[in-house]
């Protein structure tokens, strides 16, 4: 019989990733708002009663709902409050009370927040880089993390955290570059969250997970200051790829994640990076 996996978040953006990854090996409880694909229990996080019934029978949870980024301007603090830290702790407890093995909570490199303001170099981005929130957003999920952190301390739950960056559908020239420094292909996200059910690590860890940058920490001071001129000795085909489809460059980065720890640890190595990407564009044209 498959091990039950519950995906919350199914019907979302790497929900769905994540449970089309994951359905040949697991059963699938997708848990969502929306329908989706694969969700298969409509209800919210905020709803104890509906979550301790979900989770029953479950191996893990992979918990990627959440209200973010876009929802900062049109949601109270309230309702972050509610989805992000009460849903949470709800799922935590249902997992403690329904003898769930593992807990993997997707989180975000958002939360690193003011910093990355730094004027001399771009901050090279590890896990033990402070965490200064910017706004609600990044308030409610450094607060879930403390509850997984927690419930791995007090209940020997085995929580992980995947601190993720941008996946979103952005414009093309966007998100090309974020690519070399601060985003991911969803699969990778998916691939990510593959690693971290599959891996036995007995013990608390947040990662960041990422695309593989093409920076090193010997980059930074340029990668701020001489940002055009780097880019061109690093990857003229994505200088020459701009130049043609008339889109500027950018005059300067602050940031790149680094993702040593996820590929030491998880064994995570990205498959969806800057070269393979703009290899795929330039064969399409
Ligand atoms: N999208 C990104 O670029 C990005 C970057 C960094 C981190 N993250 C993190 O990744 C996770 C997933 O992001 P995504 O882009 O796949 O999100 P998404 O918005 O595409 O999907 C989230 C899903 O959660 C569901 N949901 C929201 N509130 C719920 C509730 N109370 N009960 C049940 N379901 C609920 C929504 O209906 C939605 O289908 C989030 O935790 C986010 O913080 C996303």
């Amino acid at each position: 019989m498959k091990k039950k996996i519950l995906i919350t978040g199914s019907s979302g953006h790497s929900g769905h990733q994540i449970a089309n990854l994951l359905q040949p090996a697991y059963e699938i409880i997708g848990v969502d708002l929306v329908e989706g694909k694969y969700t298969t229990q409509l209800g919210s996080l905020t709803n104890q009663k509906f979550v301790t019934s979900a989770t029953q029978g479950v191996h893990a949870i992979i918990h990627t709902a959440s209200l973010h980024a876009p929802h900062v301007p049109t949601h109270s603090r309230r309702a972050f409050v509610d989805t992000n830290i009460i849903g949470t702790l709800h799922l935590l407890e249902a997992a403690k009370a329904n003898q769930v093995q593992k807990f993997i909570y997707t989180s975000t490199t958002s939360l690193y927040g003011e910093s990355l303001n730094d004027e001399v170099r771009a901050v090279w981005v590890t896990e033990e880089t402070p965490t200064i929130p910017r706004d609600i957003y990044d308030i409610t999920k450094i607060a879930a993390e403390g509850l997984c952190r927690d419930f791995f301390q007090k209940e020997g739950l085995q929580t992980t955290v995947l601190r993720v960056s941008r996946f979103w559908n952005e414009p093309l020239e966007q998100k090309i570059l974020y690519r070399m420094y601060r985003g991911l292909d969803v699969r990778d996200v998916a691939h990510a969250h593959q690693l971290a059910i599959e891996k036995e690590l007995n013990r608390f860890e947040i990662y960041n997970i990422s695309a593989q940058t093409i920076f090193t920490q010997a980059d930074l001071v340029d990668l701020k200051h001489q940002t055009r001129q780097l880019l061109q000795q690093r990857i003229p085909k994505l200088v020459a790829y701009y130049q043609q489809m008339h889109w500027d460059l950018p005059n300067s980065i602050g940031r790149v994640y680094a993702i040593d720890k996820a590929k030491n640890d998880l064994d995570y190595i990205p498959q969806f990076n800057i070269n393979q990407l703009l290899n795929e564009l330039l064969n399409a044209t």
